[in-house]
């Protein structure tokens, strides 16, 4: 038995390397991109490497393209046990008490609604199987604890948001076998996380793939960096 997962935003950055890291424990990834071309070129790259990949398109934000990415998975696998919300955007260099709320809709229906749609979308295959593993990209950004910058201000209230959604979502699943959580990569070499970051993909890539393969007696439910909890 093999199991399936598929992790949006998998056309660079961190979720090519979450994508990568989960084939290499043997599940079948799905790498889904808003433009699937990007996705393709990146199990094209990879064709020779014995890992099982397939590229798919999906919007986070289109609940078409999320409805018809979900089915045609089924379709074609019949299970879907892992989703990694991957997908993410940032409001940049703006300030809490100026900001842009054009822009911060636009974060919010990203990095939110958009992995929460998705999760809308996988639970009922999951619940039925009575095995699904959801894992939340979320950030250090979206700690209250640790929200002493106004910098990035959508960033932070998404990530924060997200949080929500993995705490809701958790509490509802309690004894489906789904487990619910949040990771914080770090701050990550990526074009989101910029140049200057001190890790790379792989290490920020640990703690997602970690929450995304626990066992049946996994927490569900919670926020890690590093595989250790992470005040909320
Ligand atoms: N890098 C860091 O330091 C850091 C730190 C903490 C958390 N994170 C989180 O890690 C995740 C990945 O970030 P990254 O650093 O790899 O950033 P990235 O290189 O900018 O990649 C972001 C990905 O999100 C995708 N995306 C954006 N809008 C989308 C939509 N509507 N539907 C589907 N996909 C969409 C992008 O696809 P396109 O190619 O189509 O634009 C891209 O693949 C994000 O959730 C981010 O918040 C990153």
């Amino acid at each position: 038995m093999t199991r399936v997962a598929l992790v949006t935003g998998a056309g660079r950055g961190l979720g090519v390397e979450i994508a990568l890291q989960l084939a290499d424990q043997g599940l079948h990834v799905v790498l889904t991109s808003r433009n699937r071309d990007h996705a393709q070129r990146i199990t094209d790259d990879h064709a020779k490497t014995g890992r099982s990949l397939e590229a798919r398109q999906l919007d986070v934000t289109d609940q078409t393209s999320v409805d018809s990415c979900i089915a045609s998975v089924l379709d074609s696998t019949g299970r879907l046990d892992v989703l990694v919300n991957n997908a993410g955007i940032s409001d940049g260099d703006q300030q809490a008490i100026e900001a842009d709320l054009v822009l911060a809709d636009q974060v919010w229906q990203v990095n939110v609604l958009g992995a929460w749609r998705c999760a809308r979308a996988v639970i009922p295959a999951m619940t039925s199987a009575g095995y699904g593993r959801i894992v939340n990209v979320s950030s250090t950004m979206g700690s209250l604890a640790w929200m002493t910058s106004g910098s990035e201000p959508a960033y932070r209230v998404s990530k924060a948001g997200l949080n929500a959604v993995t705490r809701t979502l958790a509490a509802g699943l309690v004894g489906t076998g789904v487990l619910v959580n949040s990771a914080s990569p770090g701050w990550v070499r990526t074009d989101l996380g910029g140049p200057r970051a001190p890790r790379d993909v792989t290490e920020g890539a640990d703690t997602p793939v970690w929450l995304a393969t626990l066992p049946d007696d996994g927490l569900t439910g919670g926020f890690f960096l590093d595989r250790r909890p992470l005040d909320w």
